[in-house]
């Protein structure tokens, strides 16, 4: 990855948004990347505009995956608030990725991580590039069958 890159996606996780489970979420996706086995849950909260449209009022995630998927998925839930659902589910993995810059072909693959989990909450089916997961109550329960092979888990406690 180039310096640049590198350095967005520390930024990006050195104080993440929207990171955490959604309690009053109108919808929830997960998957998993086959590329990698990582997985990550996406909750969203919709809301009426001003002209009657239905909107992402907001997006929060949950990930057993690496930074760059962590980055994504942190600058992706920033992005499509506000977007209608129609507009959420034209955006690639590339959109979603866009304010930290160009990836590498070795982290494509996080971004589409990110998109299928967005798709999956918005329509229930994944990206062909991401797996849908059985939503258990928890990441950590969807996860358990690989858990002993990561380390990584980005959490929040509720309320926070
Ligand atoms: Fe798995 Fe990035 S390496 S999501």
């Amino acid at each position: 990855m180039n310096e640049n890159l590198e350095q967005r996606i520390h930024d990006a996780i050195a104080n993440p948004k929207n990171v955490g489970e959604m309690e009053n979420a109108d919808s929830v996706g997960t998957v998993g990347s086959a590329d990698c086995g990582d997985m990550l849950r996406m909750w969203v909260k919709f809301k009426e505009d001003a002209d009657g449209r239905k909107i992402i009022d907001r997006a929060t995630f949950q990930t057993f995956g690496c930074e760059t998927a962590i980055a994504i998925a942190s600058v992706a839930t920033e992005l499509i608030a506000g977007k209608t659902v129609d507009e959420a589910l034209n955006m690639s993995g590339t959109d979603l990725s866009a304010p930290l810059g160009p990836l590498p072909p070795m982290k494509i693959h996080c971004a589409q991580l990110v998109e299928g989990a967005l798709r999956s909450a918005l329509t229930g089916t994944p990206t062909p590039q991401a797996t849908s997961v059985p939503q258990a109550a928890t990441l950590v329960e969807s996860f358990a069958p690989a858990a002993e092979k990561k380390v990584k888990v980005v959490l929040k406690p509720r309320g926070s």
